[in-house]
């Protein structure tokens, strides 16, 4: 995790890179740091204050001499030493003319470190990344270029890297290379940029380029040049970006995540654009796998992280349901390191909003290596995990910014739905006239997520009378059972409260015992397959005194009876209510949280981007 930054040939260089890690504030925030470069000399800040680090450094950075026209910045989320501020990077080597900027883990850092120690370097940080340091200062004590040094520095080292680098003595370069955690390049009329991800430089380069792994660049005011490890020219492939600086911003919400939620029909909408041909096909955004090996899938197996996991198994049952075609879900970490079975016909979807988890990027890459054929649905156009799929599938989201997921799950599930209805088409497992229904249904969900949200007040009302509790179970049925455990990750991540979700009916074969006055129950009711049973459950846990709040459908009748709450959504397709659903359940947590306190962007210990395993 991390974000970088760095810039050359710029007459903007401290504002640029301030501006920029505020804007990769969500990839860690525990301490920031900038380093400027000029011929002979090097001017390093860093800071630790907790969520406020950025903001700390620009106050630091008052007293930065001008005229320097290049530099790097780094915002940290702490993996191998503390958030303090001699851990915060950049990183110098010895002599104080180089430095480095990393995002990633060194895995072999102990042992580099011992050698570098016993050939007289001196560390002064507990970190991994500052080895890259020490390693390049004996590159360029050779008289090797700082790109050549770089690349030198990078054969010996293990493990996963976005790097920057720059040289007092060759200053007016960065050298940049990236394994596995992100890095891209931008590029304006004689100033050129890298940045961990685009926001942090959207409203200043004009072009975009995507690095790969194992490759270098060489940024210079002209432009850059790239290598791979081998030092064999390579060519950046070039981005199409149509993000304005307002997506970035709050848009007049009080937070990113309000306007998070708020911006879920459109979500939905521009992710079901265009989804249809004339002839009724449904289509991907990328596709390089046949329709027939589509036809001939004989497994699924769906792999992500966290919400996008959520998402993942709202998919199980639609997939299932319209397709006949059995799935198992994942966890992403656990999926690689178990020895799975991929047999032929298997077909991994990989769901990743970011598409970058590293967790999820390693899981495909270990379904490849067995012979799987991959999906990705990703909201990041040209993200690790677009490359590397067979065909894509884009979430068209929009930036995400707040560190909890909003709108990407919403609109993961209606492109997961609409990867089932393609596998339905073409396994001629429900015959056209339903596969158009449920697509004109898909379309419709928007409007009624519009609809849940405009009772938003409501939702408030039940929260703030709610504050002082402890511990919350959600529970649900069907699809209701993934909605269920969305509802309790947001409630925990970010109000920091107990929460926990679990399938209605598993209620009675343990946790049923810690259901006792001043537990609140959380209830999915609206799906209509098995309300009844809900109901049920429902009477289970009011009988031991569980103050009960269900999300049933305006004109479910017989929810107020059993329930001290309703928050009522409009009715829609079973298969959809998790879209609808979820509404509320955020707004609560986002309430709750609020109540609390606590700053809903940006939730203690996470970060938006999770790219160390
Ligand atoms: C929770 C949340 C995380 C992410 C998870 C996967 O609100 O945001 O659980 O869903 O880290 O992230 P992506 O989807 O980027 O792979």
């Amino acid at each position: 995790m991390c974000g970088i930054i760095g810039v050359v040939g710029s007459s903007d260089t401290l504002a640029t890179l301030l501006e920029g890690l505020a804007r990769l504030e969500y990839r860690g925030y525990d301490s920031a740091g900038i380093a400027l470069v000029r011929p002979g000399e090097t001017w390093r800040a860093r800071i630790a204050s907790g969520t406020e680090s950025v903001q700390a450094l620009k106050v630091e950075c008052e007293l930065a001499p001008s005229g320097f026209a290049s530099g790097i910045g780094h915002t940290r989320w702490a993996t191998h030493g503390a958030p303090e501020a001699i851990n915060a990077h950049p990183h110098l080597d010895c002599s104080g003319n180089i430095a480095i900027i990393h995002n990633g883990i060194i895995e072999n850092h102990t042992e580099l470190q011992e050698q570098l120690e016993s050939r007289g370097h001196l560390f002064n940080s507990l970190t991994d990344s500052e080895v890259l340091a020490h390693l390049i200062e004996e590159s360029r004590a050779k008289g090797l270029e700082l790109m050549e040094a770089v690349r030198e520095s990078l054969l010996l080292v293990r493990g996963a890297f976005a790097v920057a680098a720059m040289d007092a003595t060759e200053a007016d370069v960065i050298v940049a290379a990236r394994r596995i955690s992100p890095l891209i390049v931008g590029t304006a009329p004689g100033v050129t940029y890298l940045a961990s991800d685009i926001p942090a430089i959207l409203d200043r380069a004009t072009a975009f380029y995507a690095v790969n792994d194992d490759e270098i660049v060489r940024l210079g005011p002209e432009g850059f040049r790239a290598i791979d490890l081998e030092g064999s020219p390579v060519r950046l492939h070039q981005l199409s970006i149509d993000w304005d600086l307002e997506t970035a911003e709050k848009g007049g919400h009080e937070d990113f995540m309000s306007k998070e939620i708020n911006e879920q029909p459109e979500a939905i909408r521009a992710t079901l654009l265009d989804r249809r041909r004339k002839d009724g096909t449904i289509t991907f955004d990328e596709m390089r796998i046949s329709d027939e090996e589509l036809r001939e899938v004989k497994r699924v197996v769906i792999v992500a992280a966290g919400t996008s996991h959520h998402a993942g198994q709202v998919a199980k049952y639609a997939i299932e349901r319209w397709a006949k075609v059995g799935v198992d879900v994942d966890i992403s970490s656990e999926y690689r390191y178990r020895d799975p079975i991929v047999e032929v016909g298997t077909l991994v979807i990989g769901v990743s909003q970011s598409g970058e988890t590293i967790d999820t990027i390693q899981a495909i890459r270990e379904a490849k290596r067995r012979g799987a054929r991959v999906v990705g649905v990703s909201n990041i156009v040209g993200s690790s995990l677009a490359r590397e799929s067979d065909a894509v599938i884009y979430t068209r989201a929009g930036l995400e910014v707040s560190v909890a997921s909003t709108k990407a799950f919403v609109a993961q599930v209606a492109a997961l739905e609409v990867l089932a209805l393609r596998l339905a088409q073409l396994r001629e497992t429900l015959p056209p006239h339903d596969v158009d229904a449920l697509f004109k249904g898909l379309n419709h969900v928007a409007k009624q997520v519009g609809r849940a949200l405009e009772r938003r007040a409501h939702v408030e009302d039940v929260a703030k009378q709610l504050l002082g509790s402890r511990d919350f179970f959600f529970i649900g049925r069907h699809v209701g059972f993934p909605t269920s455990l969305e509802g309790a990750l947001k409630l925990k991540e970010l109000s920091y409260l107990h929460a926990e979700g679990y399938p209605a009916g598993e209620l009675k074969h343990g946790p049923l015992a810690l259901i006792e006055p001043g537990v609140v129950v959380v209830a999915v009711t609206t799906d209509l397959f098995l309300h009844e049973k809900m109901l049920s459950n429902l009477a289970e846990v009011k009988a031991r005194g569980a103050t009960v709040v269900a999300v049933a459908t305006d004109d479910d009748e017989t929810i107020d009876a059993l329930a001290d709450y309703v928050l009522r959504v409009p009715a829609t397709e079973p298969l959809f209510t998790p879209m609808v659903d979820v509404v509320p359940l955020q707004i609560f947590a986002y309430a709750m949280a609020k109540g609390l306190g606590r700053n809903v962007d940006r939730p203690r210990n996470l970060a938006k981007t999770v790219t160390v395993e």
